[in-house]
């Protein structure tokens, strides 16, 4: 597992569509996202309309295949589009992260035909909303401890589902969820099922919305099955297989948060160095201070750092289509070092601006609130360096 790259170009390179497709999500998230962030950062209401335009964009299932309702594009192009709709807002980022890479992916990657066809395509398209579900109030970081419970009934036509998830991006609004949780309790990690759940059935309940310090407009919830009756057929992979899609299904989505990261990060910079060169201080520009030049370099440094190792991962994901090798420790780098950055981005933005850097009449205090989910969802910076260290020492 070591330098799975070596004899590879790591960086991939950016084809005519790439520079196109960057472009035209500029142009959308800095026209449209942009000038209403700030007000849905505040009131918390789901950016419905928003997220229907950029469906129609092709932007809610891009690594999907056009059979299937998507754009058909790659990896580096789900980064690019993530980097562009972060730069403007966070939340929007994570509902196109989540819908992209940890819903359809999956169903892309593990979906029958069948489940393809009722699952995929409305989602891909964009016309529903998809969300995964693997964190209970008990289990977050130690995933494979979950407390809910399916249990097939005695015709051996559907699971019986019950229990509480926790931290559901989209939970409040998604149509359908992948939910992870425990068949064959006795046989832990490889005792977990992942199932399709309509979410307009009977038994499926949105739990309390929760408040939060960040990505205020995605909406993340509780979701409650009560005696929810999921058909066999919708059980997706093999009963038992759960908990291996759980982290398969991981390693893309954290490329998602990475490039999100990267996202925030450079609007924060970018704002700072504006400031920078404006900012009257000490008989000039606050720039011309060598306090604020160190920060600038190490915030600039840091940024690009970040954006080569979320192409890296991009260049293993590709390569894992064709080898079917594991691009784990690509994802968790460029997780656990863009969400790190994201964060010294942020707050030297903050520090530069001074005053108005705490103030809400700027954008910089919602970069840096936003920014700091992305060292704890889908794997925080300690699981990403437990899962590095582990595949870097052979230890699984
Ligand atoms: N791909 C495929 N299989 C994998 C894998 C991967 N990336 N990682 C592990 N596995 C397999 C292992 O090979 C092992 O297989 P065997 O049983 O055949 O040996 C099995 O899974 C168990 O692996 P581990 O022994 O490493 O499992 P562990 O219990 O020690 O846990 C962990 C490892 C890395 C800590 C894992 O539990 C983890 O990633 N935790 C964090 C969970 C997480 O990211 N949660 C966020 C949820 S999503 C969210 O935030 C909300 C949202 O809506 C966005």
């Amino acid at each position: 597992m070591v330098n799975q790259l070596s004899d590879q170009p790591l960086i991939p390179q950016m084809t005519p569509e790439h520079q196109e497709l960057v472009k035209a999500v500029r142009n959308f998230a800095q026209k449209e996202i942009a000038p209403i962030a700030a007000e849905h950062d505040e009131t918390g209401d789901f950016p419905i309309t928003t997220v229907k335009q950029m469906g129609e964009m092709g932007l809610m299932g891009i690594e999907v295949s056009e059979e299937y309702g998507g754009a058909g594009m790659d990896t580096l192009a789900y980064a690019l589009t993530m980097i562009e709709i972060a730069k403007a807002d966070a939340s929007h980022s994570t509902i196109v992260s989540v819908n992209n890479s940890l819903y359809c992916n999956a169903i892309t990657k593990f979906g029958t035909e069948a489940q393809k066809q009722a699952f995929l395509v409305p989602v891909a398209s964009g016309a529903k909303i998809g969300a995964y579900s693997l964190t209970e109030p008990m289990s977050g970081s130690d995933a494979g401890t979950m407390e809910s419970r399916a249990v097939l009934n005695a015709a051996g036509t559907h699971y019986i589902i019950n229990g509480r998830k926790s931290w559901v991006t989209s939970g409040p609004v998604a149509d359908f969820v992948i939910v992870f949780t425990m068949t064959a309790p006795e046989q832990k990690h490889k005792g977990i099922t992942a199932f399709l759940i309509d979410a307009a059935q009977p038994g499926f309940i949105r739990g309390k919305k929760e408040p939060k310090l960040g990505i205020r407009a995605s909406a993340t919830s509780e979701l409650v099955f009560e005696n929810y009756a999921c058909p066999v057929e919708n059980v997706l992979g093999k009963p038992g297989d759960g908990f291996k899609i759980a982290m398969a299904v991981l390693d893309a989505g954290r490329i998602g948060i990475a490039s999100q990261a990267v996202g925030i990060a450079e609007a924060a910079y970018e704002a700072a160095v504006q400031y920078a060169r404006e900012r009257q201080a000490f008989g000039g520009p606050i720039g011309q201070l060598q306090m604020i030049q160190q920060k600038i370099a190490d915030m600039k440094t840091r940024l690009e750092a970040a954006r080569l190792l979320v192409y890296n991962a991009c260049a293993a994901k590709e390569r894992s289509k064709v080898t079917g090798e594991r691009f784990t420790t690509e994802a968790s780098m460029a997780k656990l070092f863009a969400s790190e950055a994201a964060m010294f981005i942020t707050d030297e933005a903050v520090q530069i601006h001074g005053g108005m850097g705490y103030s809400k009449e700027l954008p910089v205090e919602r970069y840096y609130r936003d920014a700091r989910i992305t060292r704890i969802y889908e794997g925080t910076s300690e699981v990403q360096r437990m899962v590095i260290a582990r595949n870097e020492l052979g230890l699984r």
